[in-house]
């Protein structure tokens, strides 16, 4: 099936599931028509409605007032020249105008997905996968040309967009903004869902009703960040986590990023996504092209389990390029919350032995292991063993573990710098910060300038020098703080505004490169908890630490929080200490462990200071996590009960052949005389007869789906869970 019609100037990409239809417009204006459901039979007869509009000019030259930019539905707008909504492009020339007005040149239909040069992005396997639309734009006073992306994958509700500009003049010129996508919609009411949050406290879910005026979710922070993540999603007033429309948008970045929706004088929306233009000031030269990053776009009307399922699946299947991608994920203990700075490799020993006697398949080493650290006061930029705490070097405890028949796992966090280093010593100019100014400090660290190839490639040969030396299975790559003082030292002035882009174009390229040198490394993506947990580092790294808080009520919200746009396979979590290391809240292992066994489990104590009865827990939950481990990181997921709307939290997973269930529900306070609780599931085969487990009570699917079940009396105290099994038996 060809997935591209092109009828009269106007596109149809399809695939049986989604639509997105777009055409050219009077002027050679690129004008949007339709993103939804999958239409058989499009005619081409819905055009722009012709109208007089004061105040809103017409195109040079017009002869009639009938059509305006102002109100057109447009699929990349210029800027200053008869659209006064948000532009998606600004260019600031020689001269000093800021004017800019793309017209349609031309378009080519390609099998497959062209991959965007130094940036992570969707792929396919094979050309067969998808087609892709690419139109061409031009301005001609400027001599831009704007070429736009369009790929529609056969088997997904997916389209991925981006946008590549070239200076075909013969001076350079500056982009002020570069939106990677726009997308005008017709009138409707719409809701739009954003993930934002703060350190400990990741995407958390809002919903608000879109309103007139602009809405915008964005960092600044020269990460994809705590506080927004690059994602948003449009929604009916309806829609739910069941039926309804939802349009989700993710951008596959992890620096400054911004989503922007402006509501316009007749109600129609634009949304835009792209790098952020704080502080952005691209020179381009003559001849030279800019990249933007890529968006992932789906459609679903399936509600927002729907939409998240499209997310899981493209993100871990053609986003995500580690061999691990789809590998069962190892049972990791972690020593961070165990020791902090406070270890040696006796210290270290006890607790390898405890945790592999309670089953764990993995153990890291968390922060603390070179230079001189004894505190986070120093050493970062110096990636060589602290021989005084572990006088065998790294090779022992990796031995040791290895010895234990567990994997050996270790933390980096390569973009920063101490003070207090010899890597500072030697280079002070290397990390970012304007002379004469006074640089912020934040977890007394400071950034490398990551924008200089040459800083990249002195980490990249620190980290090789270990790599190459110690068997290390796993790598955690930490971030601690945000940039502040922008500023390299290398560049001229009018180069300045690309140091944030560039920054994070050398992060890319360094971990492109230890990925590929270490291709059987799994990399796990961190940022003092989940600052930076975004399709980007995806792309590299197929898991991240989604937060510092193991709490599981807190995380109850997190990780649902995070489903939403990204796969289970890709949270990880981790059961901690009670009391809680952040909240100090008391909760049973019972309860931590079921929260941490919805995501990639694993665990963040001393095991060798427990009770002989946590011990014998955790070997329980490690028994449990490995026979359910696949169902959990690849099933269906879904979420049934939101820990932002209630007392009651469920969601569960199905195999992909409908024969296993995983059903988890959690109290998060008790109540006396509580509502007798219903659960309805979701996703089974209605015709299959489901076995309780545990019960070995029979079930229908659709008896399961409809009529439900009534939860099993969950202990009678504050937060508690219950985990239930069923199969189909004789399938
Ligand atoms: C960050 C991480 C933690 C831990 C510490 C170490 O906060 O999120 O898991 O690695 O750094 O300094």
């Amino acid at each position: 099936m060809n997935l591209i019609e092109v009828k009269e100037n106007v596109f149809h990409l399809h695939n049986g599931l989604i639509s997105y239809i777009l055409s050219v417009e009077n002027g050679g204006l690129l004008a949007h028509l339709y993103f939804g459901k999958y239409v058989n039979q499009y005619h081409g007869e819905r055009h722009y409605p012709r109208m007089d509009r004061s105040h809103s000019g017409n195109l040079p030259g017009a002869t009639d007032r009938l059509f305006s930019k102002d109100t057109l539905l447009q699929e990349y707008s210029g800027n200053n020249t008869g659209d006064n909504r948000l532009p998606a492009c600004v260019i600031r020339t020689a001269n000093g105008a800021r004017t800019v007005d793309f017209r349609y040149v031309g378009y080519q239909i390609i099998n497959g997905k062209p991959n965007i040069s130094g940036l992570p992005h969707a792929y396919v396997e094979n050309d067969q996968e998808a087609q892709t639309l690419v139109v061409t734009m031009r301005d001609a006073t400027i001599d831009a040309k704007l070429v736009l992306y369009y790929t529609i994958y056969r088997d997904r509700p997916v389209i991925t967009r981006h946008v590549e500009l070239k200076n075909e003049s013969s001076s350079s010129f500056s982009i002020e903004k570069i939106a990677s996508m726009q997308m005008d919609l017709p009138k409707q009411n719409l809701d739009v869902i954003s993930l934002p949050g703060s350190y400990a406290r990741e995407r958390q879910i809002e919903r608000q009703p879109l309103r007139r005026g602009l809405t915008q979710f964005e960092s600044q922070r020269g990460s994809s960040s705590h506080h927004m993540n690059p994602f948003v999603a449009l929604v009916a007033p309806n829609t739910n986590e069941f039926d309804g429309e939802a349009l989700g948008v993710m951008l596959v970045y992890s620096g400054n990023h911004q989503m922007s929706l402006e509501s316009d004088q007749v109600h129609q929306t634009r949304l835009m996504a792209g790098i952020s233009d704080y502080n952005f000031d691209w020179q381009l030269a003559e001849g030279a092209t800019f990249a933007a990053p890529e968006v992932l776009m789906t459609y679903t009307d399936h509600g927002l389990n729907g939409m998240s399922q499209a997310f899981h699946s493209l993100l871990r299947e053609r986003v995500a390029t580690s061999k691990h991608k789809l590998t069962d994920r190892p049972i990791v203990i972690n020593n961070w919350e165990a020791t902090y700075f406070d270890f040696n490799t006796a210290k270290l020993k006890q607790i390898i032995d405890s945790a592999a006697s309670c089953n764990i398949e993995m153990f890291v080493l968390d922060d603390g292991w070179f230079g001189h650290r004894d505190n986070d006061k120093t050493s970062l930029g110096d990636w060589f063993v602290n021989t005084k705490k572990l006088p065998g070097g790294l090779e022992e405890v990796a031995d040791y573990t290895h010895d234990k028949g567990m994997q050996f796992g270790l933390w980096f966090e390569p973009e920063c710098i101490s003070e207090d280093s010899d890597l500072y010593r030697q280079h002070p100019d290397y990390v970012l910060g304007v002379p004469n100014r006074g640089r912020t400090i934040s977890r007394d660290e400071y950034v490398l300038d990551f924008s200089r190839p040459e800083v990249v490639d002195n980490i990249y040969q620190q980290m090789t020098k270990i790599l190459d030396h110690v068997s290390v299975d796993y790598i955690k790559w930490d971030f601690n703080r945000n940039l502040t003082e922008v500023f390299s030292n290398t560049v001229t002035p009018e180069h300045e505004g690309e140091t944030t882009h560039r920054y994070v174009l050398g992060l890319y390229s360094l971990m492109e490169k230890l990925t590929k040198r270490y291709p059987d490394i799994l990399f796990e993506g961190c940022s003092g908890g989940g600052g930076r947990f975004d399709a980007g580092i995806m792309y590299y790294m197929p898991q991240s630490w989604p937060s510092d808080n193991n709490d599981p009520i807190e995380r109850l919200k997190i990780q649902y929080g995070t489903s939403l746009a990204y796969p289970i396979s890709a949270i990880t979590a981790h059961v901690g200490t009670s009391p809680d290391e952040l909240l100090g809240r008391y909760t049973s292992m019972d309860m931590r462990g079921a929260v941490a066994a919805s995501g990639t489990l694993g665990y963040e104590l001393d095991t060798s200071k427990l009770a002989k009865e946590d011990t014998d827990k955790i070997r329980e939950q490690v028994s449990f996590y490995k026979q359910h481990r696949h169902l959990i990181q690849y099933g269906n997921f879904y979420r049934l009960e939101s820990p932002f709307e209630s007392n009651h939290v469920a969601w569960m997973f199905v195999s992909p052949d409908q024969n296993e269930v995983l059903l988890f529900n959690f109290v998060v306070l008790s109540q006396i005389q509580n509502d007798f609780h219903l659960t309805k599931l979701i996703g089974l085969d209605a015709n299959k007869q489901y076995t309780d487990t545990e019960s070995q009570m029979q079930f229908g699917g659709d008896e399961l789906m409809n009529v439900g079940l009534y939860d099993q009396p969950i202990q009678s105290s504050d937060f508690s869970a219950d985990i239930r099994y069923f199969i189909v038996k004789n399938k």
